[in-house]
């Protein structure tokens, strides 16, 4: 076990898309033990952002066989017609887009009546301002530092700034950023204010993933 940082409240939920799929159940254990607290599952349809991910049953699945926390990230275009059958698959809290068809108010509503925790994403291209007339009524708000699509992109700084506007309009909200997060990264966006870091490739891709995982929540920014 690696000591304790002051960051050890930090949230680490660990991007399944960088995982090895055919060895799944292995995999999540990997990262459960290594320390992230969250599973960060990227349902994408291949119409809201470019690639084709995983559904409903590969949730349910994974379910069956981990208890870590389910972050789901919803990259589909119409959210509304999914919410049901994936919180029945087994997720703990329900990110989608403020990009995405339908109204928010009534996506949050939807998700909230089936007892889920949750969150909007923002691209980078949409401002943190969009976010404000909701953030009274969720539980996360998900900053992109990469464009929706695919693991192992390089983070867009623009999304710091996004990130302190976020923990400064709404000091109670968790705070997560998605993409591009590493060693580097990670002590910008913390100290930016996100509470949650989402990692795909530098948690799954590492040797040591409890190494990998203290170095997200304890060090500290280069100057
Ligand atoms: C991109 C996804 C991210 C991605 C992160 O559309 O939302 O969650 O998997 O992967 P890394 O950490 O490799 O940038
Ligand atoms: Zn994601």
């Amino acid at each position: 076990m690696l000591g304790g940082c002051e960051a050890n409240y930090m949230i680490i939920s660990a991007s399944m898309l960088a995982a090895d799929f055919s060895q799944l159940d292995r995999e999540l254990k990997r990262v459960q033990l290594g320390g992230a607290q969250w599973l960060h599952l990227d349902i994408i349809d291949g119409a809201f952002a470019p690639n084709i991910t995983f559904g409903v049953p590969v949730v349910k699945s994974i379910r069956k066989k981990s208890s870590l926390y389910f972050d789901l990230h919803l990259m589909i275009q119409r959210p509304m017609d999914y919410l049901e059958v994936f919180a029945e698959a087994g997720a703990d809290c329900i990110t989608f887009h403020l990009e995405s068809e339908g109204d928010p108010a009534e996506i949050i509503d939807r998700i909230r009546s089936l007892g889920k925790k949750v969150g909007i994403a923002i691209s980078p291209g949409t401002p943190a301002e969009k976010l404000f007339p909701y953030t009274g009524q969720i539980d996360l708000a998900l900053v992109m530092s990469v464009e929706p699509g695919f693991g192992g992109q390089k983070f867009l700084d623009g999304s710091l700034q996004k990130i302190r506007a976020l923990r400064k309009a709404a000091p109670g909200l968790m705070v997560s950023v998605d993409g591009g997060i590493n060693a580097e990264t990670a002590p910008q966006a913390r100290e930016a204010g996100a509470n949650v870091l989402v990692a795909g490739s530098y948690v799954f891709g590492a040797e040591d993933v409890e190494a990998a995982v203290y170095s997200l929540k304890c060090t500290s920014a280069a100057r």
